[in-house]
């Protein structure tokens, strides 16, 4: 991205009127009632989403970047996230869906004009217009929880969209060699990489191979119907503790009807296609499966270094494909297609070494826990990353088709909790070479 204050300008109004387009997709798609229930304790009602982003919004581009005062200083409590855990959003004072609407609308003009004058250099918060990208950022992360909520939602489908493409993965090898050496993790030169990628750093990284697609629902079946959820000996102890109090059998919004596997998802029951990713694991069925196959999952350093470092040039690029933005046919993103694609699809999206569909599609659990870059730190507040930081977390990568382009690139850093399925997760597995 270019320094030039009128691209800078351009490209933060691009990001954040396609995360507007989003946010409205996916929440007019429902009558008021459902934007004011909760559909899961494990989320907040859509309308307190809503209100959220345009508070965040309004907090860091009208406030800390414009020095406005505050337009509803009495709300800002009931949308900090830290101050409420999601399971009682529902009894707080929220705005209503046409209030919570018009709140976004007000902040979202004002923000629009602040864009057009102000100035983009001479503090960290402005610089490349860091303030909005984030935000935008932001957005969009939130559009894909309110995902999570419409999948977590029961009743007919509510949003539609066509399927992913699908390309033909014949002959494609079951992996891929990554030779060892030291390469470039992280960056300090992307201006709207959040404070957790930053700064780039070398990393030794040993030669492993990993799998060319994400682990597929056909593969995953062969290890349930092998006993993989009885086995004790493919888990570990926390994870073993989880499939029993849990009685987990299969992935979340699985089940067995007839001798067939079907799916939920967003409102539709279909058979579980064999070739997609399989999505819906937490942590810990990922961590067995790969036990089971005789692998591992890769380390996040890993992850990144197959996504991302070219052995040719010794360069690490923004995506596995280069430095230029995503496109429909690099990446399934954007909630453009509400699932992956088969596994193999998006060949114009592939690492230097042949990887495909590292970007988008399914987020991929990696082996390591959430932790700083050496040199890290927080930016610009610490509730974003620092406070996450250690072994509970567990990271994930790459982010699935529920994620806005803005809000994804090859040095992106997720995390959760090891035992959450709801999130659009699944995995690939690596082994030492
Ligand atoms: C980075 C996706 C874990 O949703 O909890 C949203 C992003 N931070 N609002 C989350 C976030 C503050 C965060 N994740
Ligand atoms: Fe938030």
């Amino acid at each position: 991205m270019t320094a030039d204050p009128t691209a800078v300008r351009r490209s933060a109004l691009d990001a954040l009127t396609a995360a507007r387009s989003r946010t409205s997709a996916l929440t007019d798609c429902v009558e008021d009632s459902e934007l004011i229930a909760q559909h899961s304790p494990l989320m907040s009602p859509l309308v307190w989403d809503l209100a959220h982003i345009s508070n965040q919004e309004e907090q860091w581009l009208l406030r800390a970047v414009a020095g406005r005062e505050a337009m509803r200083p009495e709300i800002d409590s009931v949308y900090d996230a830290f101050e409420h855990p999601r399971a009682t959003r529902p009894t707080l004072p929220l705005l209503q869906p046409a209030e919570a609407r018009r709140y976004a609308s007000e902040v979202r003009g004002r923000v629009v004009d602040v864009l057009e004058s102000a100035p983009l250099h001479g503090r960290p918060l402005v610089d490349a217009g860091f303030a909005f990208g984030m935000i935008a950022q932001h957005e969009q992360q939130h559009d894909e929880t309110m995902l999570i909520t419409h999948q977590l939602r029961s009743g007919p489908a509510a949003l539609t969209a066509p399927a992913p493409p699908r390309a033909d993965s014949t002959g494609l090898a079951d992996e891929i060699l990554v030779p060892g050496g030291p390469f470039t993790m992280g960056t300090s030169d992307e201006p709207w990489a959040l404070d957790n990628e930053r700064p780039a750093h070398q990393r030794l990284v040993p030669a492993f191979h990993i799998d060319t697609t994400p682990v597929t629902n056909g593969a995953f079946l062969r290890f349930i119907e092998d006993g993989g959820y009885r086995d004790e000996r493919w888990w570990t102890e926390q994870g073993w503790d989880l499939v029993r109090g849990h009685e987990l059998a299969a992935p979340l919004f699985w089940r067995r009807e007839g001798g067939q596997w079907l799916r939920r998802r967003f409102g539709a029951v279909e058979p579980v296609a064999p070739d997609e990713p399989v999505l819906h694991v937490s942590w810990y069925e990922a961590d067995a499966y790969a036990r089971w196959a005789g692998r591992r999952l890769p380390s996040e350093a890993e992850w990144e270094k197959a996504a991302r470092h070219d052995p040719a040039t010794g360069l690490s690029y923004r995506y596995p494909w280069g430095d230029e933005d995503p496109t429909p046919e690099r990446a399934n993103l954007g909630q453009r297609h509400l699932g992956p694609a088969a596994a193999g699809s998006y060949p114009d999206g592939e690492s230097p070494l042949g990887v495909r569909q590292l970007i988008g599609d399914v987020w991929e659990w990696t082996a390591s826990g959430f932790l700083p870059y050496p040199g890290f730190v927080a930016f610009p507040y610490r509730e974003y990353s620092e406070v996450f930081f250690g072994p509970d977390h567990k990271v994930l990568r790459g982010g699935a088709f529920s994620v806005g382009e803005v809000a994804c690139r090859a040095t992106f850093r997720n995390w959760d909790l090891p035992v959450r399925r709801q999130i659009f997760a699944g995995f690939r597995t690596a082994r030492d070479a």
